[in-house]
């Protein structure tokens, strides 16, 4: 199913649960929420109390995409704040993904592997049958707007593949870049959970966007072909 987890990184901080409330009437049905540190990534933005307050301000599944070092260190207080999902980056768990994984699994949320635009899929291959979801860099994290970088098709298609071929459940999210023009090219190749922030987030229109954005999703989307 095609789902629309809007990135409030690119929204209106000092007005967040009314920016989710307005992403939400446009269809949108996850909040992206993207923790960074300043040390795995090139930049700080938010996380375990902002997460706390949006629990109490919607009942969407609250999608934490930890751009960290030690997440594993993080991951009980995530719990705490009301977190549903958590996503953590191959690059920085390495010999202990699977570890952290089920770490998450045994909080009470759901698990989500990122890879890197320079991370291949075969890095995550043992930890698939475990993971909820499998979250595809679709731009070097750290910062929203940047360009979609067009290998991530052919991650995004391999990882369909291999789904198919084992029988997997995981879900395949996308992530940077997906944009009005970009989205149905990540759909046709198999990304379900699309994450966007620039797309989305713009005063007075966000619900319009949101609308588009989905609409044009759904219209390159497999099944309804
Ligand atoms: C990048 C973040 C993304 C980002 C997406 O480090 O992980 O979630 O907010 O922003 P857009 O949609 O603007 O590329
Ligand atoms: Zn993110």
């Amino acid at each position: 199913m095609i789902e629309l987890a809007f990135s409030i990184l690119a929204s209106d901080f000092s007005r967040l649960g009314e920016e989710v409330a307005i992403a939400a009437s446009g269809g949108g049905t996850i909040v992206h929420v993207d923790v960074m540190d300043g040390h795995f990534v090139p930049n700080i933005s938010i996380g375990v109390p902002v997460v706390k307050s949006l629990r109490a301000a919607t009942r969407l599944p609250l999608d934490c995409h930890l751009m960290i070092e030690n997440p594993e260190k993080f991951i009980p207080a995530f719990a705490a704040a009301g977190a549903d999902w958590v996503s953590v980056h191959q690059e920085v768990c390495k010999d202990h993904l699977r570890e952290t994984l089920e770490m998450i699994k045994a909080h009470g949320m759901k698990p989500g592997a990122v890879i890197n635009p320079d991370t291949p899929v075969e890095t995550i291959l043992d930890v698939l049958p475990l993971v909820h979801h499998v979250l595809v860099m679709s731009v070097f994290p750290g910062f929203g707007g940047q360009s979609f970088i067009p290998h991530s098709l052919d991650k995004i298609r391999q990882l369909a593949k291999i789904r198919k071929a084992r029988n997997l459940g995981f879900r395949i999210e996308v992530d940077g870049g997906v944009a009005h023009d970009t989205v149905a090219s990540v759909v046709e190749a198999g990304a379900e959970l699309l994450v966007a922030g620039s797309a989305i987030f713009s005063p007075g229109k966000t619900r319009q966007n949101a609308e588009e954005f989905l609409q044009l999703a759904r219209a390159a989307a497999p099944s309804s072909k």
